[in-house]
């Protein structure tokens, strides 16, 4: 089969690292031109007019990795053509795309969450803070539109913030929520329109400091499976957020075909949602894919025809650790332009996925806020986490920086 990559990140180098061990593909493609991915798959074409592209080129699937294209409708131009593609319709993107539509979808279908307010005027936004909450714009914004407040004052900071443009259109409405607590957690499931099959849980890091000191980031590292979750809250969580997404959007008339990730708080009141993605969450799909034990490909074809198979999914034993490399000033300011050295030689339990990197001749550069997504499997978590830091060791570029603790003893609340 001729699969469709579209996207260039640690998530998309990821899927591509995964699908490339799978016997049914023929021939790989790629819009974005990661130095990860085989010499030949980036094609200027595919990145131009990703449609036009898989219509000549006789691709069997498109697989489309970041949230940008499936809010803009690239499937449905893709289904429009007879073209077969692994994602949501922009409809049902509307998950992610705004997180007001998420809530009030929320709420429509029984489906725990924080109590909220949404805003698109400044006074009436500011009279609904009454303390601490979460501020957050309702667009996309990459993972940075979100400040958790501890008092009225910083929260309104925020709101004015937002107001201000900070975040362009995705900061058109502000939506203010109950600050919730408790240990976060992403579980992903694969849908087909109809039922969604869960991957295992997987947990972010998302400040940018150890301890989760500093501001939110894309992600900072991840760790598959999060320890400590009982298979009934698994279930529960399958049964009464996964499952009544994937039904209610199907009766809403926008079925949900490809990744639903939700994003959890696990509150002394049960597991709330705190956002919807999707797409797989990066870098959350690296040490997934390191996990799955499985051929992707045919997963993603038949989700994509809405037939997924009726059975769990087949992991590895053990656990998988990223650890992601970031530029000097990720997030504010990254730099760029740093060569990279001291990368591994290829191993079947781990690899070196390229989010933020250009090839520059024959040197390695950084090229991006998230430079690198060191991923490794273990035994159990903490031999996962010593492969991981072990290969961190030995990659060189100025600048770099990392969490030290991902899937340590601090890294719980994502
Ligand atoms: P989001 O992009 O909506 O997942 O928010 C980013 C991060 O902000 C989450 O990973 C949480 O750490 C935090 N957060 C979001 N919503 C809440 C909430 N209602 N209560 C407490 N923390 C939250
Ligand atoms: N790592 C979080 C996300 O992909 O949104």
């Amino acid at each position: 089969m001729h699969i469709l990559l579209v996207g260039g990140g640690g998530r998309e180098h990821a899927l591509a690292w995964k699908l490339l061990q799978s016997p049914l593909l023929t021939r790989l493609s790629c819009t974005v031109a990661n130095p990860g991915l085989p010499a030949g798959a980036f094609l200027a074409q595919a990145a131009a007019d990703p449609v036009a592209f898989a219509a000549e080129a006789g691709v069997d699937l498109v697989v489309i990795g970041p949230e940008g294209p499936l809010a803009a409708g690239l499937v449905d131009a893709l289904t429009a053509r007879g073209i077969p593609a692994f994602g949501p319709t922009a409809a049902a993107a509307r998950l992610e795309a705004s997180k007001g539509f998420a809530k009030a979808f929320m709420d429509r279908h029984g489906i725990p969450t924080a109590a909220w307010s949404l805003h698109d005027r400044l006074e009436p936004a500011l009279a609904a803070i009454t303390g601490p909450c979460v501020v957050k714009a309702d667009g996309l914004a990459a993972g940075k539109g979100v400040v958790v407040a501890d008092n009225a004052d910083q929260a309104r900071q925020a709101v004015r913030e937002v107001f201000d443009g900070r975040f362009g259109d995705a900061g058109r409405q502000v939506l203010i929520e109950e600050r919730l607590s408790g240990p976060e957690v992403s579980i992903l499931a694969l849908c087909d329109g109809k039922r969604a099959l869960p991957l295992l849980s997987a947990r972010d890091h998302k400040r940018r400091y150890d301890a989760d000191q500093g501001p939110n980031t894309g992600g900072m590292g991840a760790i598959c499976p999060a320890p400590g979750l009982s298979p009934d809250l698994l279930e529960t969580v399958r049964r009464d957020v996964l499952q009544r997404v994937v039904d209610g959007m199907a009766a809403e008339g926008a079925p949900f075909q490809g990744v639903l990730y939700a994003g959890l708080m696990l509150s002394p009141d049960g597991p709330k949602v705190l956002e919807f993605n999707a797409r797989f969450g990066d870098p959350e799909c690296q040490p997934l894919m390191m996990m799955l034990d499985e051929d992707l490909l045919p997963l993603l074809v038949s989700a994509a025809a809405g037939q997924l198979p009726d059975r769990p999914l087949r992991w590895r034993e053990g656990a998988a650790c990223c650890v992601v490399m970031v530029a000097e000033g990720y997030p504010d300011a990254p730099s760029r332009g740093a060569a990279i050295t001291g990368l591994p030689a290829p191993r079947a339990d781990a690899a070196v996925f390229c989010a933020g990197c250009r090839q520059d001749g024959p040197t390695l550069r950084v090229d991006g806020g998230r430079v690198l997504g060191v991923t490794a499997h273990g035994a159990d978590l903490s031999a996962a986490r010593a492969a991981a830091y072990g290969l961190v060791a030995g990659i060189r570029f100025d600048g770099a920086d990392w969490r030290r603790d991902i899937g340590g003893a601090d890294g719980s609340h994502g």
